[in-house]
């Protein structure tokens, strides 16, 4: 399948990523709910911890962030988050990647996750080695890599950039006249491509959950309702793209069904959203974007697998056992600092450009 126009001959293959089915976790009463909530808050009092949760994680636990002084929010504001507090240990709900940024931005706190197995399908598809074999094949590119990805990859980077940043980033490089080899989400890179004319290499990985969503069956639940705004995240198809009328980070687009006039909205991402969209509007629509539909694999489920992970039950395991420690080789580490603060810097600058 082309991604791009000048897609080079030299590309490497990629293994199809293996998915698991979503976890389905045993439903909790009302006094396990409170047990539970009381026990994880406990174990962040005597860690010294704060509790950093996605937006895409199950909703018992972005309310238990809310409730213990800890965050829920995108990848990027995650990452900014935790360098800010002064708590001593993060605790982070979300995919092992927004686990790493937080360990690579604060070497001297400790970061556990709740279950190290939670990775991400963009994370996957793009193994170190391959990436920088194909880096060192286009010395004249400038690296931009997703943050969906390991901290090796990260080091072999010369910016990191989330979905929140990634179009301004992408523009300014495009404007000093960069060409840009970037990895690893090829609908993302699609987007970038063609909103900022940049001259762009595209490796080839995808978000198994967003890609599953269907232009066909959305023009369908469109002319249903066609009053609805379209709201999609970038790793989607460039045909459900297409359709959107908002295209942004999962912030922007819970920031869109609160800013926008329509009382109706078809989302385009991960259900767990829907938590904060509600609470952001509750009075609005919200309608799901449909996938591949019945019969399919929970691949089509909307809800990633591996975010599906986090849970008052295995957070509370997690913390008990200790086993979701992150760790990352120090020279590593140091290498991977410097794209992730060059994009917080960058993120710095535009927030106050925005003020001027
Ligand atoms: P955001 O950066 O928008 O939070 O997205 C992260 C992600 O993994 C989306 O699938
Ligand atoms: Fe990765 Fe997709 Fe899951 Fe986000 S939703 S963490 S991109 S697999």
């Amino acid at each position: 399948m082309p991604l791009s126009d000048n897609q080079p001959d030299d590309f490497p293959e990629i293994q199809p990523v293996s998915v698991p089915d979503h976890p389905v976790w045993p439903e909790l009463t009302p006094e396990d709910k409170r047990r539970l909530e009381e026990t994880i808050r406990e174990m962040l009092e005597s860690l010294n911890g704060v509790l950093v949760a996605h937006y895409y994680t199950h909703p018992d636990v972005q309310a238990l962030a809310e409730k213990t002084g800890g965050c829920v929010a995108d990848s990027l504001e995650m990452a900014r988050f935790g360098t800010r507090h002064t708590a001593q240990t993060l605790v982070v709900a979300g995919v092992r990647f927004m686990g790493e940024t937080a360990k690579i931005l604060n070497p001297e706190k400790r970061v556990y996750m709740p279950d190290l197995a939670a990775t991400c399908s963009l994370d996957e598809a793009c193994p170190a080695e391959e990436f920088s074999r194909f880096c060192d094949l286009h010395p004249d590119h400038t690296v931009v890599v997703y943050a969906n990805t390991s901290a090796r990859v990260k080091a072999r980077a010369d910016w990191v950039v989330t979905s929140g940043i990634a179009a301004p980033l992408i523009e300014h490089l495009a404007a000093k006249g960069e060409k840009i080899l970037w990895a690893p989400d090829r609908h993302l890179g699609r987007y970038l491509e063609m909103t900022t004319g940049a001259d762009m290499l595209l490796w080839p990985g995808s978000c198994v959950v967003h890609e599953e969503f269907r232009s066909v069956a959305l023009a369908r639940v469109t002319r249903l309702h066609p009053d609805a705004a379209i709201l999609v995240h970038p790793e989607s198809p460039e045909s459900v793209i297409s359709q959107a009328h908002v295209v942004g980070s999962t912030t922007a687009l819970i920031k869109a069904v609160s800013t926008m006039e329509n009382k109706k909205f078809i989302v385009a991402t991960d259900k767990g959203i829907f938590y904060k969209m509600r609470q952001a509007a509750p009075d609005k629509i919200l309608i799901e974007a449909p996938t591949v539909g019945e019969g399919a694999t929970c691949q089509a489920c909307a809800e990633c697998p591996w975010m599906g992970l986090n849970s008052l039950q295995s957070l509370t395991a997690g913390l008990e056992n200790k086993t979701g420690e992150i760790r990352i080789d120090p020279l590593i580490r140091d290498q991977a600092v410097v794209p992730i603060r060059r994009m917080l810097q960058f993120a710095e600058t535009l927030k106050k450009d925005d003020k001027d």
